[in-house]
């Protein structure tokens, strides 16, 4: 991936990240993350990722993403398919970490079947709480899958754009 590429990510990543948001979410969803520190995977999170899932590749995407972490080198890719407004199908591929595989399976359970405007809500404290505590030092773990998903809906967005305009 290009250097100027990833730099891009990265400002995205340090933008998307908010210290201390799931408190918020937490209420909102009415759930509760497991109190203190979490320093180990729970079971969901272990399961994510050894067996995450919609992995693979969309061939026919309407929208897709390619992005990294030059921190520590990760990389993934993600492709949405939509149909009347919605996510029909997600896939994607991930060189990352165990936290980042588990966090952007979680991610695209959360937006299969989610209007765009919804899938555009999903943050890192909805998956975070969707898999009941991640240990912190994967916090920044879960902006990849987050990340890729709002690149993709970007990109599918632009895309859509161009059509209707090349149409008019
Ligand atoms: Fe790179 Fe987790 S260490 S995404």
């Amino acid at each position: 991936m290009r250097q100027k590429e990833i730099k891009r990510k990265t400002d995205n990543w340090k933008d998307l990240y908010r210290k201390n948001r799931y408190e918020d979410e937490e209420l909102q969803l009415g759930m509760e993350l497991p109190h203190g520190p979490v320093l180990f995977y729970n079971e969901l999170v272990a399961d994510h990722s050894t067996n995450p899932r919609n992995v693979g590749r969309i061939t026919d995407a309407d929208g897709s993403a390619h992005v990294g972490d030059p921190s520590c080198g990760d990389e993934m890719q993600l492709w949405i398919k939509i149909n009347g407004g919605r996510i029909a199908d997600i896939k994607f591929q991930s060189s990352g970490c165990a936290g980042a595989v588990a966090t952007s399976s979680m991610t695209t359970v959360l937006a299969k079947g989610k209007t765009i405007s919804e899938a555009k809500r999903i943050t890192d404290a909805h998956v975070i709480l969707a898999l009941k505590g991640i240990p912190s030092r994967d916090g920044k773990c879960v902006l990849s899958g987050i990340t890729a998903l709002l690149e993709a809906i970007k990109d599918y967005e632009r895309k859509n754009a161009a059509d209707k305009n090349s149409a008019s």
